[in-house]
């Protein structure tokens, strides 16, 4: 998939997976929302968010997407579906750690599926799609896995 095309059916494959998600959703604050990540096994993983009593502790759905594809072995995605339970067209779009994060595990320029659920169902007339260069044009990378820093280490005893 990667820089290709998502088919009508993969997508919405993608926001139902999101939408089960969804339902797991542990809330104490805000709202629900539900990630799918299809990995490179060509399975999806599921994620929701999930707010903790401490502030910043909790972990948003499209990283808990992610980290599910991961602990089976996946550190590639080809694409992700994201639903929240929330009426504005802004929170449905990944906050900039989750759009760091897709961009780390992305397999090229993915797709990102937005769409609002309400009632239990997605609502196909909201859905918005991206792609992840869009949402994060200049990702952050870090140089500490240089070669450089790789001798360093090497050379401590
Ligand atoms: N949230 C996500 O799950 N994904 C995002 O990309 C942005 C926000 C969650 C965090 C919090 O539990 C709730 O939505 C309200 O911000």
């Amino acid at each position: 998939m990667t820089d290709k095309e998502l088919t009508e059916l993969e997508e919405e494959t993608l926001l139902d997976s999101a939408l089960r998600g969804m339902r797991h959703a542990k809330v104490l604050w805000g709202f629900r929302v539900g990630a799918a990540v299809l990995a490179d096994d060509d399975k999806i993983y599921e994620g929701c968010n999930v707010e903790s009593e401490v502030a910043g502790l909790g972990v948003c759905a499209e990283r808990s997407a992610i980290d599910h594809a991961v602990i089976h072995g996946n550190r590639k995605i080809r694409a992700v579906g994201v639903v929240a339970d929330h009426p504005s067209i802004e929170s449905l779009t990944p906050c900039g750690a989750c759009r760091q994060y897709i961009k780390e595990f992305a397999d090229g320029d993915i797709w990102v599926v937005m769409a609002m659920a309400k009632s239990g169902s997605v609502q196909k007339n909201t859905k918005l799609r991206r792609r992840i260069s869009e949402l994060l044009p200049y990702p952050y990378r870090t140089n500490a896995f240089s070669s450089q820093m790789t001798l360093h280490s090497v050379a401590e005893p």
